[in-house]
């Protein structure tokens, strides 16, 4: 299952990316917010990322105005690698070699065409592993300095 949640600033591009998920036959798991009106970026980020941490979701993806509020707000639980991207190379290699598992992206900065190729090359590219590992080690081992 993708865990996917969004602020008012990611709401409209949210529903392109639901719809997108739909077509593809991924299921996914929507933790809000479900309208347009104000919310507060942290409180989507934690509920999505602790489905991640929990194993409910093997991927997930967060979308508020510029992705970077959620950014910050997911690498702060345990656990999470997230990536802000916006331009598919990131989203591929953030994959290959970062082993990301949540993906952010911003609403008022990607077009609905480039937030879907995105999405999928977040969903369609495998860690990489190897090398990669021992850093990933490395970073992760920082959430207990
Ligand atoms: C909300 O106005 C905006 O600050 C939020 O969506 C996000 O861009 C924060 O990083």
């Amino acid at each position: 299952m993708i865990a996917i949640g969004c602020d008012h600033g990611g709401f409209e591009l949210k529903q392109e990316v639901l719809k997108h998920l739909e077509e593809r036959g991924v299921e996914y798991k929507d933790f809000g917010c479900y309208s347009p009106e104000s919310v507060d970026y942290p409180d989507i980020a934690k509920v999505v990322c602790d489905a991640v941490v929990a194993g409910e979701a093997e991927l997930a993806f967060l979308v508020c105005g510029t992705g970077i509020g959620m950014s910050m707000a997911a690498n702060k639980v345990k656990g999470i690698r997230a990536a802000c991207c916006s331009d598919t190379f990131s989203a591929k290699f953030t994959r290959l070699h970062n082993d990301a598992n949540v993906l952010c992206f911003g609403g008022r900065v990607v077009g609905p065409g480039l937030a879907l190729q995105l999405v999928d090359a977040f969903l369609d590219t495998e860690f990489e592993g190897g090398r990669h590992q021992r850093r990933i080690d490395k970073v992760m081992a920082l959430e207990n300095d």
